[in-house]
């Protein structure tokens, strides 16, 4: 028998309980947001308990699972509680901003498997872990990098790097907290920005220079098991680009078209990073691509938010896939349609906002629509998003954004 802990071990799950008996399979998501709450669905389609904690009721997978939580989850004792309280076989962190060596302990003790281990998610939680994973130890290609821990630092690093360069708290997420510099006037305001935007005070920072890339996409890459031989394989989908704005993405569509070298080397770094980090489940792993260089920039490990896309655009959508693939189920990454994705955004701020719109936007032509039932929005807030399958990705990118522009969210009442 394999120990639950062993992270290159097949998931620990081999039988299926029913929900709501002390014999039900049950998993844990850490982290209950829209991508979350699809995993959920996905979980429960095959018979699955799930308990959604996030840090505020009413997040999107709290609204769809068996149970929910509502901790603090950078708080390891928190985190600790919940677990031995829930008895998971398995949990899913779904979100960056956690206690990490409370699941490296949870999963040393055998109390369940962290998905896809507990070191890969403390790896891809800091910019600095995983960048100094994949440019110093497997030798992938990145832009030139330096980090910084003070004002003072950040000079000495920007000057290393060059000009044109980009600022990021190593810990944050959604573009929180990070600019770009054109040169060395802009220094202090890229420090005071990336302190503002950090999870932690006195933050560290990475310096990256600026790579003009022709266009960036997500590779979703699955590592399964294999049930011809038990064996851990990992399996790639067809790209997905997307368009970034504030550090969020907009909007996003599969296929991007790619040359075949481009593709190749894009798989090759995807297998590279992910076989390091090890485990079972969905990865997004973000390239830049500029001609036939592929730069490594960041990996999820865990569905990737570009790949709200794959709901319409693939047999299984990369919620599918990683609820199979943690379950140690077969995977499939068949792409059955040319897809595209657009958020639909807050706006302003309101609680318990409405939704106007919704009959006009699915009247668009293959288009479909999730409402994310968000308790509260702002301006930015990814409230819902739109998917559109056509039979070319133009014309799918233009329905889904035409169906997410019908979408309007207004003030309660
Ligand atoms: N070195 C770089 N050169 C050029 N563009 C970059 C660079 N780093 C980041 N970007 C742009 O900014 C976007 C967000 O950066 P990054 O993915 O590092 O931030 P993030 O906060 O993790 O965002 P998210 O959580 O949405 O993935 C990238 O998708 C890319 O468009
Ligand atoms: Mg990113």
């Amino acid at each position: 028998m394999t120990s639950a802990h062993d992270p290159l071990a097949p998931p620990a799950v081999d039988r299926f309980g029913t929900p709501g008996t002390p014999d039900a399979t049950r998993v844990m998501l850490l982290g209950s947001g829209e991508l979350g709450k699809e995993v959920t669905i996905a979980l429960q389609r095959l018979g699955i308990e799930v308990i959604a904690v996030d840090r505020y009721d009413g997040a999107p997978a709290h609204q769809v699972a068996h149970r929910s939580h509502t901790i603090d989850m950078t708080d390891g004792d928190e985190v600790r509680r919940v677990v031995e309280l829930e008895k998971p076989q398995v949990i899913l962190p779904e979100i960056e901003a956690i206690a990490t060596a409370a699941l490296a302990e949870i999963e040393k003790d055998g109390l369940a498997r962290v998905v896809p281990t507990a070191r890969a998610v403390q790896l891809t939680m800091d910019r600095e872990g995983i960048r100094r994973l994949a440019a110093e130890e497997l030798g992938l290609p990145t832009s030139r990098y330096a980090f910084a821990s003070s004002l003072e630092e950040l000079r000495e690093a920007c000057t290393m790097v060059g000009f044109p360069c980009l600022v990021k708290p190593t810990m944050s997420s959604s573009g929180k907290g990070q600019s770009s510099l054109n040169g060395p006037d802009d220094l202090q305001a890229a420090w005071e920005y990336a302190q503002s935007g950090a999870r932690v005070q006195g933050a560290r920072v990475i310096v990256e220079s600026f790579v003009d890339f022709e266009y960036e996409i997500t590779l979703l890459t699955v590592r399964s098991v294999d049930p011809a031989t038990g064996e851990i394989r990992t399996d790639f989908c067809e790209p997905i680009g997307h368009r970034q704005e504030r550090g969020d993405y907009v909007e996003s569509w599969q296929p991007q078209v790619m040359t075949q070298d481009a593709y190749d080397s894009a798989r090759s770094v995807a297998a590279r990073v992910t076989g390091a980090l090890g485990g079972v489940g969905v990865f997004g792993v973000e390239l830049f691509v500029k001609g036939v260089d592929v730069y490594f920039s960041e990996v999820s490990p865990r569905p990737h938010d570009t790949g709200l896309v794959t709901m319409g655009s693939q047999v299984l959508s990369e919620f599918e896939m990683h609820a199979r693939a943690v379950l140690g189920l077969p995977i499939v990454t068949t792409m059955s349609s040319p897809g595209a994705s657009a958020v639909i955004y807050g706006g302003a701020d309101g609680e318990g906002v409405g939704f106007e719109g919704v009959a006009s936007a699915l009247a668009v032509p293959e288009a479909d629509i999730r409402l994310f039932g968000k308790p509260s929005a702002s301006e930015y807030r990814r409230m819902g998003v739109a998917v559109a399958t056509a039979e070319d990705v133009d014309l799918a990118r233009e329905r889904a954004r035409e169906a997410a522009s019908r979408v309007r969210v207004v003030r309660a009442g």
